[in-house]
Order: C-alpha cells, then sequence, then structure tokens
C-alpha cells in the first residue's frame, strides 16, 4: 500500500477508536505536557502523585524483566566504584528489590527520590531486610551521589532532564538511563491509562537525551534499544511506533 493512503487509514482507524471511547492503553497526542494534562477525563485522578496509584503495575515492576539487564550490567561492572546512588523514579524501591539477589547492597547506599504519594508509599512498605534503602521527595535532599539511575522515568518526568540533574547537590560521575520512549519526529505526549488515572507520557525527539548528556557533559559509553516494548498510541497510529531506549554515561574529566 502507498504511504499515503497507508496513513490515512491508520489515521482514520486511530480517530474511529477514539471517537468510540474504547479504554486503550494510550490516548490523544499533545504538543506538551500541560496540554496533555488539560485533557484528562473527568473523573480520573492526573499523573503518578496519588496513593491510590502506588500500587498500580507494583509486583511486575518489582521482577527482573529482560530490559533491566543492561541496566544490572552496568550496576555490577560500576559498583565496586559506587557508594550512594540516587534512584529517580524509583517508585517504592522496586528495582532495590529486583536487583538485590545480583547485587551487594549492604555496601552501596540506595537514595530513591520519587514523588510524595509514592515516597510515603515506599517508607510504609520498607523491610527489615532493606537496610540500605532510603527514599527522598526532594531531590535536593539526597545525598551527593556516584550514580544517577532513572529506569522509567522520562517518560513521566515534567521538567526538563537537565533541571533535574541541576537539582542534585553534585553531578555524579555516572548516569544510567533506561525505558527512554523515544521517536524519530519531535516530542509527543500522549495520555497513559493507570485505570483510576490518566498520565502524561511523553515520547521524546530521539536527539532530546543525547543531548542533554552532552550538554551536561556526559559521554555516552553504552546505549541499548528494547525492541519488544515498542508500541503505538492506539488513537493516533499514523505517528508510528516508539523506541525504548537505554544509555549509560560517564561525566567527562
Ligand atoms: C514507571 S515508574 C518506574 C519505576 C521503576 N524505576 C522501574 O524502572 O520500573 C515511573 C516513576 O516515575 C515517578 N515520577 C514521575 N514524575 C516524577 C518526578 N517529577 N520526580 C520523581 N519521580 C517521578 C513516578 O512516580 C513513578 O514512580
Amino acid at each position: 500500500m502507498p504511504d499515503l493512503v497507508k496513513k490515512l487509514a491508520l489515521t482514520a482507524y486511530g480517530r474511529f477508536r477514539a471517537l468510540r471511547g474504547e479504554p486503550v492503553r494510550f490516548r490523544g497526542a499533545f504538543a506538551s505536557y500541560d496540554e496533555a494534562l488539560a485533557k484528562i477525563r473527568p473523573g480520573r485522578l492526573a499523573g503518578y502523585d496519588h496513593d491510590s496509584v502506588a500500587p498500580v503495575s507494583l509486583e511486575f515492576m518489582q521482577e527482573r524483566a529482560p530490559w533491566d539487564y543492561p541496566v544490572l550490567y552496568w550496576l555490577q561492572r560500576l559498583a565496586p566504584g559506587i557508594r550512594c546512588l540516587v534512584d529517580a523514579g524509583g517508585h517504592v524501591g522496586v528495582k532495590y528489590r529486583a536487583f538485590a539477589p545480583y547485587l551487594d547492597l549492604d555496601r552501596l547506599q540506595w537514595v530513591v527520590y520519587d514523588l510524595p504519594a509514592l515516597v510515603r508509599a515506599g517508607r510504609a512498605q520498607l523491610r527489615p531486610q532493606d537496610r540500605t534503602l532510603s527514599f527522598v521527595d526532594r531531590l535536593e535532599d539526597a545525598p551527593p551521589a556516584d550514580l544517577l539511575l532513572a529506569s522509567g522515568l522520562l517518560p513521566y518526568l515534567r521538567e526538563p532532564f537537565e533541571e533535574l540533574v541541576g537539582r542534585l547537590r553534585a553531578k555524579p560521575r555516572h548516569v544510567l538511563l533506561n525505558k527512554v520512549v523515544t521517536r524519530d519526529g519531535p516530542t509527543v505526549v500522549t495520555l497513559e491509562n493507570f485505570g483510576v488515572a490518566e498520565v502524561p507520557y511523553q515520547m521524546r525527539n530521539v536527539r532530546e537525551v543525547p543531548a542533554a548528556l552532552e550538554a551536561l557533559g556526559y559521554e555516552i559509553v553504552d546505549e541499548w534499544t528494547i525492541d519488544n516494548l515498542a508500541h503505538r498510541i492506539q488513537t493516533h497510529p499514523e505517528l508510528g511506533r516508539c523506541t525504548y531506549r537505554g544509555y549509560a554515561a560517564r561525566l567527562k574529566s
């Protein structure tokens, strides 16, 4: 099928699904986070920062998925030189628990930075064996860290990544990013359906995060894609599939 006809057919199909109000996972395509936020359906909570959103996908995130292994590889490799790690968007400590069998966590201070509702839930769920896990809901309160981990944060992060790093007390020597959702065209913000809530979800232009790392003084030492997470926005399939990416970066000396 010629490209234009295919695009028109996909557009018509997507809008038909939108008009029917089908309960899809991704709905709408907006130019900015705030525009998406303004389109959240009445009766739904807006965004992640609610007590009733904390349990959504909790078990799933607490498992080790195939796409966590590049992060685990880099954590194991860097661990001998790391004493403190900030896990931005670390939820209730899901990756601390998922990675526990493979890392010597007793010699690593693992500080989760997340939104207040998630930090409340994380503190309430602390177990005796989570000896080196702690939580902050202000990045400024995190101790100076050797490594910044942001796994699955970038789709949901409202502020520019440079600003997030700028709020740390010092630039960490290492940055590990995973599940950065990208596309070849301009950044698009859609709404992810969490059942109780709708959450703005960013598919960033593919150059955005590498450019931010470069501007912050980092060099990318490794990158990967996660092909089995690729998806379309169901109401806007003509925008194409996004690509999930990960990056390991080191502060240039
Ligand atoms: C999909 S979860 C990622 C959980 C886990 N890191 C993982 O890889 O599975 C996204 C997390 O980002 C958090 N988040 C969203 N916006 C944030 C912000 N501005 N600051 C800190 N955390 C944020 C959410 O609360 C949520 O815990």
